[in-house]
């Protein structure tokens, strides 16, 4: 099953509804923007990646429903509703990476009619999702010659395929290994508070038949003090112009607890989550999500007083010191950052 479907005749987008994993399998249909901003700010479809193609077609699918002739108008539509899917979620630029190249490319043809607007719009959108599906498999293939065959990796949260398009990007190495015969031995944290590495990465790598062992956040120290670990691949969120790179909340604490250890950590993402406007990771804006996640989500009873006090960021900035190398789907990245991740861009 797709993670993102979109049915172009019938203008239908439909996602696998990841909130439900792994004890329900699901597709849900997105019709209205409602439905599109909650299915991105309830991580019904998460990852990177995956939110941009998903906003993509999501400007498909509203694009064809809004009933204004004008061009002028029709376009400010548009971009209002934009707007909205992009107030979503603010961490990973792939959002407003994605909904960019989907107003202008309506901008840019208002004037061939909105019909012929409509076509271009899905031509952009099937084209922001292939060129994912690429990238992800030029990213497992540069990220597979930084490990070797027996190799542990430890990961944080989910950036496999549920996270983007086919391999992933820090799975992607692992699951591309796999298919070739390597065998890896893979630690997968929880990923507290929304446990993306208990119900997604686990599933993803089970079901591909890969060996992982899922562990509480609080022990990566030990299965890295006990040599278990050779590498650290992890995803991103958005990568500033230095290395910086924002991703899931704990994944700093990870790369500090590498660092001690000496075992390399690598961040594995497509050209689209780099943001040449963030000169450092200060400038990135990390969301801050619902303190119930931490207290009652996946409890049965409530686990803390009702009334306490919560702090609930959901990504955190690892600092590009701790980065041996940015993995990208054109090579990869050594320090110094600021001209390595430049020269992507030239
Ligand atoms: O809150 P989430 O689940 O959307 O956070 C996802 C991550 O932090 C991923 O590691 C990141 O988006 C990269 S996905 C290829």
């Amino acid at each position: 099953m797709d993670n993102i479907r979109y049915d172009r005749q019938a203008n239908e987008l439909y996602i696998v509804d990841q909130s439900l994993l792994p004890n329900e399998e699901k597709e849900i249909r997105l019709q209205s923007a409602d439905e599109m901003y909650d299915a991105i700010k309830l991580l019904k479809v998460r990852g990177a990646p995956a939110i941009g193609i998903c906003a993509a077609y999501c400007i498909c699918v509203l694009a064809r429903e809004i009933d204004i002739d004008d061009g002028k108008s029709f376009l400010n539509e548009l971009k209002r509703l934009a707007g909205y899917l992009n107030s979503s979620r603010p961490t990973a630029v792939n959002l407003s990476w994605a909904l960019k190249r989907m107003t202008e490319t309506a901008e840019s043809n208002i004037f061939s009619g909105k019909d012929k607007v409509c076509e271009l719009l899905c031509d952009e959108a099937r084209a922001i999702h292939d060129e994912d599906i690429e990238m992800c498999r030029s990213i497992s293939k540069y990220g597979l010659s930084l490990v070797k065959d027996g190799d542990g990796i430890l990961t944080h949260c989910n950036a496999g395929p549920l996270a983007t398009s086919r391999y992933g990007t820090a799975l992607g190495p692992i699951l591309l290994g796999s298919e070739r015969g390597m065998k890896f031995r893979v630690f997968a944290d929880e990923t507290r508070p929304l446990l993306q590495g208990a119900r997604l990465t686990s599933y993803e790598l089970y079901k591909a038949g890969v060996d992982v062992t899922l562990i509480c956040d609080n022990m990566a120290n030990t299965v890295m003090k006990n040599g278990w670990i050779d590498a650290v691949f992890v995803g991103c969120d958005r990568i500033a112009a230095n290395g910086d790179f924002a991703n899931k909340i704990g994944t700093c604490a990870v790369a500090i607890l590498a660092k001690y250890y000496g075992i390399p950590v690598y961040t594995l993402g497509p050209t689209s989550t780099i943001d040449l406007n963030c000169k450092t990771g200060a400038d990135i804006v990390i969301e801050e999500r619902d303190p119930d996640e931490i207290k009652t989500k996946f409890y049965e009873k409530p686990m803390a007083p009702e009334g306490v006090k919560c702090f609930n960021p959901a990504f955190d900035v690892t600092d590009h010191s701790l980065v041996a190398g940015i993995v990208t789907q054109k090579g990869i990245c050594r320090p110094p950052y600021t001209e390595s991740l430049a020269k992507l861009f030239e």
